[in-house]
């Protein structure tokens, strides 16, 4: 069966949760014991809670309605690297949502969650353009040849995009940018909400070098029936 996808403006509505809210989540996580995805990653599972469930029908009401396919809470001692949100499994890939909880140390604009321009359709993916040895990507496929990856722009990070690429992609290899292009950078404003769609390559900013030493969020995953 051909998948649909959707292609939309990622968004950003501050304060989107209140502070008993944050509370109540971060607390929620800390007493939780976690399931660990690797050395800089770990998570609960919220999917089924009365909060996950009021909530999803709040997002239903302001972005249309989905299928929830995952939500949990995690936290990240180092920032990801370039992938996307979409699942190996068929179904039809729709929205992300992504709410800052916390960050231990720094100032939260100075950390960002980056947006591209391009997108991949052909499952869960992590970016690595132009290497050779095999990495850990867990559940991902790694992608080292962009052949498929949509709407490419050449040489935007030497020109256009280099400036900010020094400033918050100083773990980013060069070679895996080439061919992407920066859409839209958001910073890790606790309490907001941001909205993309779960196939756009997507990027965390070097928040180590922005004294940050751990960030927590929750994110939700959805598909369309
Ligand atoms: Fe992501």
């Amino acid at each position: 069966m051909q998948r649909t996808f959707n292609e939309t403006e990622p968004q950003q509505i501050l304060n989107y949760l209140n502070s008993s809210d944050i509370k109540y989540l971060v607390e929620l996580f800390k007493n939780s014991s976690k399931k660990i995805n690797s050395n800089i990653l770990s998570h609960i599972s919220i999917k089924g809670t009365d909060y996950a469930d009021q909530l999803v029908e709040r997002l239903k009401k302001d972005f249309g309605d989905f299928t929830l396919r995952s939500a949990t809470i995690w936290e990240a001692t180092e920032p990801h690297n370039i992938h996307n949100n979409d699942r190996l499994e068929t179904g039809n890939p729709h929205l992300g949502f992504v709410f800052p909880l916390y960050h231990e140390g720094g100032v939260d604009t100075d950390a960002k969650l980056i947006f591209l321009r391009q997108y991949y359709y052909n499952g869960a993916a992590k970016f690595y353009g132009g290497e050779t040895e095999e990495r850990d990507v867990y559940y991902n496929q790694l992608i080292t040849d962009y052949k498929d990856v949509k709407y490419k722009e050449n040489g935007m990070w030497s020109t256009t995009n280099k400036s900010f690429k020094e400033k918050y992609l100083p773990q980013i290899k060069d070679r895996w940018l080439e061919g992407l292009s920066l859409h839209t950078a958001f910073p890790w404003a606790v309490g907001s909400m941001m909205k993309f769609d779960v196939c756009r390559l997507h990027v965390a900013s070097d928040f180590r070098k922005a004294g940050i030493k751990r960030k927590i969020g929750m994110a939700l995953f959805t598909e369309k029936p």
